[in-house]
């Protein structure tokens, strides 16, 4: 007889209706594929007045209904943020259910924890949707590349910022003005700091690379900049040296100072393939040592692609189920590696001033790059600005700790106004 396996969903927004809804239209097919059949039995949710995909019977806004239901084997925690779901994943697992969850923030921070509580429960957590909505990129890495090392992790792993770099440089638009449509359009939310500041980004890269290079990476490791710095001149000048400007995840492993973590907009070229990554796209370029370069590409977002990532993981913890093979592939963070330092790190760099017109001025700054050993890739003189002079250099790759050491100099010249914008470049050989 076919096992009826029983799901308790925590959230019905966004993805957990685009759950629900991919359960009812694929029942038959996915009863066939995985040999049961999968019932939702209740979902938890903050207000029984709104509109849902279930009937009102279903839901319950008693976290115990679910949690403590004996008869629920898995629960998907769909609800978002730190707090109750943690909590509330933390009991799920003590209780004996297997988790599937989409939440970045919990497993940037405290996916270690539910590990433990999994592997000492034999269960599975299962978490693809947490980085890149519909694309897959978790089972990859845990996978299908597990025979690599991977040489690099480099990622658009966050839609608004892409749709609002993509709008800028399309359109030649500020970024308040693109922020607004964004907003307007549900792109981006009433409180996008987590989006624009970077953090998002920061929470999928340190999952990624905590997977690629076996040793637990918290979002508190990654170093962050967002896109709010990003101007049109920055835009235009990009275009003008054969770039485009993306928010990048990006981690690498140094065998001298350790992994290197960071987000940050970056100078991409025209000619690499993440840079005709566009509008809410994410892409993710895995480099292994065996396979070489491998790009990940599709929808970051939205009900039914992210449902899709939470889907298979629901099939795929039933298949473990049906053949007893719980607990298959959980902690896989076997080493402690160190955090290389930012200041260890290294990059092209793009530099934009503002200097008094007058000649020397150059000689001066080039003077002070030169102490530092940096030297100059381009050099262009552009536009005056309120009688100044703007000056757009890029360096060649130097340490991050030798570029701010020349920039504090160079700010503190008198024939220097601002230093208006340093952007990190990736180089075409890279
Ligand atoms: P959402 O639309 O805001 O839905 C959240 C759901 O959780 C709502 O049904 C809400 O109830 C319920 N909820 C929230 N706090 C609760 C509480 N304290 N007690 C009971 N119910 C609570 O969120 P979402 O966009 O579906 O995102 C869900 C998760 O998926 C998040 O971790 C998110 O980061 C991740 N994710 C989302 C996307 C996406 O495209 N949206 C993409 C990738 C990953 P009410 O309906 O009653 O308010
Ligand atoms: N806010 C995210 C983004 C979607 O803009 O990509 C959820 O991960």
């Amino acid at each position: 007889m076919e096992k009826t396996i029983k799901i308790g969903i925590l959230g019905l927004g966004t993805v957990g209706t685009g759950v629900v809804k991919i359960l009812k239209k694929n029942q038959e097919d996915i009863a066939k594929k995985v040999g049961a059949k999968i019932e939702v039995t209740k979902a938890l949710v903050r207000s029984l007045d709104k509109e849902r995909v279930l009937p009102k019977e279903m839901l319950t806004t008693n976290a115990s209904d679910i949690l403590d239901d004996p008869e629920i084997d898995i629960v998907v925690e769909l609800m978002g943020g730190e707090n109750p779901s943690r909590d509330y994943m933390v009991r799920a697992l003590s209780n004996g259910k297997h988790l599937v969850t989409a939440n970045k923030d919990v497993i940037a921070k405290y996916g270690k924890e539910l590990f433990d509580i999994a592997e000492k429960n034999n269960l599975d957590v299962m978490f693809e949707a947490s980085v890149g909505g519909g694309i897959p990129i978790i089972h990859p890495l845990k996978d299908c590349l597990i025979g690599n090392k991977i040489e690099e992790i480099m990622g658009i792993i966050n839609g608004t910022t892409n749709y609002m770099l993509t709008k800028m440089t399309r359109e030649n638009v500020d970024y308040q003005t693109v922020l607004a449509e964004a907003q307007a359009k549900g792109y981006a939310e009433a409180d996008p700091t987590a989006d624009v500041g970077g953090l998002d980004a920061a929470r999928k890269i340190a999952i990624l690379a905590s997977i690629a290079y076996n040793s637990r990476i918290t979002v508190d490791d990654v170093y962050v900049e967002g896109i709010t710095k990003i101007s049109p001149e920055d835009i235009a000048n990009a275009r003008e040296l054969g770039y485009v400007i993306k928010l990048l995840g990006i981690a690498k492993e140094d065998p001298e100072n350790g992994v290197e973590v960071r987000v940050h907009p970056t100078f991409i070229p025209n000619s690499h393939p993440i840079a005709s990554v566009n509008d809410v796209f994410n892409a993710i370029f895995v480099t292994g040592d065996a396979v070489g370069n491998t790009m990940f590409y599709g929808r970051g977002a939205g009900e039914l692609p992210t449902a899709s990532a939470v889907i298979g993981d629901i099939m795929e913890v039933t298949r473990n189920i049906q053949h007893d093979v719980k607990a298959r592939v959980l902690c896989t963070c076997y080493e402690n590696k160190k955090i290389c330092p930012i200041e260890e790190s290294q990059s092209a760099f793009y530099v934009r001033l503002l200097v008094k017109d007058e000649p020397g001025v150059f000689a001066k700054i080039a003077g002070l790059l030169s102490e530092e050993n940096i030297s100059l890739n381009s050099v262009i003189q552009k536009r005056k600005v309120n009688n100044c002079a703007e000056i757009v250099f890029v360096t060649y790759t130097v340490k991050n700790a030798a570029i701010r050491e020349a920039l504090a100099k160079i700010e503190a010249l008198p024939v220097v106004t601002e230093i208006s914008n340093v952007i990190r470049v990736h180089e075409a050989n890279e």
